[in-house]
């Protein structure tokens, strides 16, 4: 098989209509903050009971085609000795996997910040791939005020973003693009408009120099939302609007799908959001989820870390689901 034929199935096998993607890839502090919250101490063996009942939940394939996961999940088993990315392609959902080290102050840039990860990566995907990993992600974060982020965060992420997907497609690996524009601050929509453009127009420009096929990516952006502390909050008929308006503007048609982060949103926010923007087909991508709050925040509650919840975590997950499957053709009901 070639690579372009390794790209093109899995880029299928993730955009099936009516299913979207689990992102379980929290980094060691990211899944030990979650943990804290509900009083859990963040362990190997409570990691990888919790990511075993994420992936075990019966019938999460029919909403689920793809789940990303951390380093540490790839090489981890469930209890019975499956590997617990040999237990998500049972389930029919491709795993995904995290690759860029996370983030940290860009130099001489007060407030902006860059991702790492590059160095490495080529032989970092060979041996994901050989645990089963098919796709990856790369997080690019952008914080908002009024002079952030400045143009040169924005040149270095999309620059980085580009490099990353560059080698991915290299490797066989379709590489989901995440340039994630945070919901923190007080900045209204038309800002959250404005710096999601510029970031978006740069990320593509980077892409196309990097000689990335549009075909073989998916897109996970946020959605254009005013700052968590804006004075006024948007109805999802206006995050639709203006979603889309950017959305249109910048994103190629080649690309294939747009899965949206949650970033903040609370589960049914996301979920209304998500329907209200596929209400507005057709547009010129599949457009669905790739969650990880607003599938797992009820999941974590259900659950609190004991061993004899298991049937309650795994139907508020299958629930959330199949609300965004509905949410990603348009069809939820609240
Ligand atoms: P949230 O949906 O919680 O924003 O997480 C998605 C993700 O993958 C962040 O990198």
């Amino acid at each position: 098989m070639t690579q372009s034929h390794d790209l093109s199935s899995t880029i299928e096998a993730l955009v099936r209509p009516g299913k979207g993607i689990l992102a379980a890839d929290e980094s060691g502090p990211t899944i030990a903050k979650r943990f804290t919250a509900i009083g859990v101490e963040s362990t190997p063996e409570n990691r990888r009971a919790y990511r075993s009942l994420l992936l075990s939940t019966p019938g999460l394939g029919e909403f689920v085609s793809g789940v990303i996961l951390y380093e540490e999940t790839l090489g981890q088993c469930k209890e019975d000795g499956e590997p617990l990315p040999a237990l998500a392609a049972r389930q029919g959902i491709v795993p995904g996997i995290k690759v860029d080290t996370g983030k940290g102050p860009l130099a001489l840039a007060p407030g902006d910040e860059i991702t790492q990860g590059l160095d490495g990566l080529p032989a970092r995907l060979r041996a994901y791939v050989k645990l089963g990993a098919r796709f990856a992600k790369w997080r690019a974060v952008y914080n908002v005020s009024d002079s952030l982020p400045s143009r040169g965060a924005v040149e270095a992420n999309a620059e980085s973003l580009a490099r990353y997907a560059a080698i991915c497609q290299t490797e066989g690996v379709v590489p989901i693009v995440e340039p994630e524009v945070l919901i923190d601050g007080d900045h209204s929509q038309a800002r959250c408009a404005a710096v999601t453009q510029e970031v978006l127009l740069e990320v593509f420009r980077a892409l196309h120099r990097h000689r990335v096929a549009l075909e073989h990516m998916l897109l996970k952006p946020s959605m254009v939302v005013p700052g968590k502390a804006h004075v006024r909050q948007a109805g999802p008929g206006d995050v639709a609007d203006e979603t889309l308006r950017v959305l249109r503007r910048t994103v190629p048609a080649a690309v294939p799908g747009i899965v949206f982060l949650s970033g903040g949103q609370s589960p049914v926010e996301a979920t209304v959001n998500l329907d209200a923007i596929n209400r507005l087909a057709p547009q010129p991508w599949r457009l669905s989820f790739s969650y990880g709050r607003a599938l797992q925040d009820p999941v974590l509650q259900a659950w609190r870390g004991q061993p004899d919840q298991v049937q309650a975590p795994q139907a508020a997950l299958l629930k959330r689901a199949r609300l965004n499957a509905l949410a990603s053709l348009g069809r939820y009901d609240a």
